[in-house]
């Protein structure tokens, strides 16, 4: 049975589909209330990372909500929220300095938190004049007014250009279809460098930040620049005294194998904004990250951050994250992520023999396939065919979940991908369930629009 938006009191994103009533999760499974079984290959949206359902968890919760559910920030703190910053603190890239933790709800809010502390900081050092960030086309950041400005999905941005800040974007580092049309390495990661032409432009002295995903999440997934790219966009940020901020609400916490995805490159940024994989879904939670730079000039010059959220900090969520950070600790399952990562990778790779696979990307548990109607060209589907879609239509009535790419890298924003983001947990079985039936509703889809 499925919930019709016009028959539902609840408010659907998409009023012309019908909605499976999810029940419950055990491990990388979901259940609808029918029964069915679906392989979340999606973990949600990147967020499910130690399973579903984990027992411990629940007790943890049911501990917290017993004892404190909410104390309010302005009040006072809680023990769970100094856990989990610790936690969060050691893990920060080590360039980072002693790192402090602000707690809230959801990564759009993290983004938020991001533009107002970097915009705060620029004012306690005196120089009110910086205010505008420079983000990148193909970012998603979030659905807020100030996170959807920094975004760069054009067809989430387009209804609303009228409410958002007119702030730069420069290209997104896509190699498989330069958007500068160069080849790596002869470019010289030019891609990199169109940054320093923004500044040049805008003026280095009206700008406060750069906020880049380190690999692209969901607009192109698993996209990641070349060895070089952060270390110049790092000497550039430093050169014209910029905050580097690393949107990390995907790739934070163990999704690519690595503590935050800016650990690939070695690179420390002055501000990361996570989410998602904090709770591992458990319950709302997001952080910033925010680096000694940062924070001691606010203390320097006794600043109070005037911004907050009924919910910052949320005592319950802080405890929820503390024992999923605590489980992914104990059973290692970063490493884990990195080397079944690797080995679902080389799996999604035997697809590339199907007409229709153009690239299939990705590090640890943030994986990408590239779909294309000619490989040789790399001309995709036109948009109206819904390519991505009805292929992740098509598995989830095969019983598996993946997300479709809404938006894509070709001229015209078409161009089609498929996330795959699965629990931390998966395992060579359900990676071969997972390619097994890829293989079919690609080939399916892709015969009937080429037929
Ligand atoms: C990289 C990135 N930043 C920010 C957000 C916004 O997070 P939320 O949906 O929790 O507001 C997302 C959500 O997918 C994201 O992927």
């Amino acid at each position: 049975m499925l919930d019709y938006p016009e028959k539902s009191p609840i408010f659907y994103r998409d009023m012309t589909r019908g909605y499976p009533i999810m029940d419950r999760g055990e491990g990388v499974y979901i259940f609808d209330e029918q029964g069915n079984r679906y392989l979340d290959a999606a973990g949600g949206i990147a967020v499910v990372n130690i399973g579903h359902g984990v027992g411990e968890i629940a007790e943890a919760a049911a501990k917290q909500a017993k004892r404190l559910a909410f104390a309010y920030s302005g009040t006072g703190t809680s023990r769970p929220q100094m856990d989990l910053a610790k936690k969060l603190a050691a893990r920060a890239p080590k360039g980072m300095g002693e790192v402090k933790v602000f707690f809230c709800c959801g990564g759009s809010e993290a983004t938020e938190t991001a533009l107002k502390l970097a915009r705060q900081y620029y004012l306690a050092k005196g120089q009110g004049g910086k205010y505008k960030f420079v983000s990148r086309w193909q970012g998603y950041h979030g659905n807020t007014i100030g996170a959807l400005s920094i975004t760069g999905r054009t067809q989430w941005r387009e209804p609303f250009l009228p409410l958002l800040l007119g702030f730069p974007h420069i290209c997104a580092p896509i190699c498989y279809r330069c958007p500068l049309g160069k080849t790596y390495p002869e470019c010289g990661v030019q891609c990199a460098w169109e940054l320093e032409r923004v500044l040049d432009v805008e003026g280095a002295e009206a700008v406060a930040g750069f906020m880049a995903e380190p690999i692209i999440g969901t607009s192109a997934t698993a996209v990641a620049p070349p060895p070089e790219y952060y270390s110049i966009i790092r000497s550039i940020c430093d050169e014209h005294d910029i905050l580097m901020v690393s949107d990390e609400v995907i790739t934070g916490l163990g999704r690519t194998g690595k503590n935050f995805g800016i650990d690939h490159w070695d690179v420390a940024p002055d501000i990361i904004t996570t989410g998602k994989a904090l709770s591992g879904g458990y319950a709302p939670l997001a952080a910033v990250i925010v680096s000694e730079k940062v924070w001691r000039t606010f203390w320097d010059k006794s600043e109070v951050f005037y911004h907050g959220h009924t919910y910052v900090g949320h005592t319950l969520s802080c405890a929820i994250g503390d024992a999923v950070q605590g489980y992914i600790q104990k059973h290692n399952l970063i490493q884990r992520s990195a080397e079944m990562g690797e080995l679902l990778l080389k799996k999604l790779q035997g697809l590339l023999d199907l007409p229709y696979v153009g690239e299939v990307r990705g590090k640890g548990m943030l994986l990408g396939v590239e779909l294309v109607k000619d490989k040789e060209t790399k001309e995709p589907f036109p948009r109206e065919t819904g390519f991505a879609d009805r292929i992740a239509h098509r598995a989830m009535e095969l019983g598996v979940i993946v997300i479709p790419g809404v938006q894509g890298t070709a001229p015209g924003l078409a161009g089609d991908h498929l996330q795959i983001s699965p629990p931390f947990i998966f395992d060579e079985e359900d990676g071969a369930l997972l390619t097994e039936v890829l293989r079919r509703a690609i080939l399916e889809i892709g015969e009937d629009l080429t037929g």
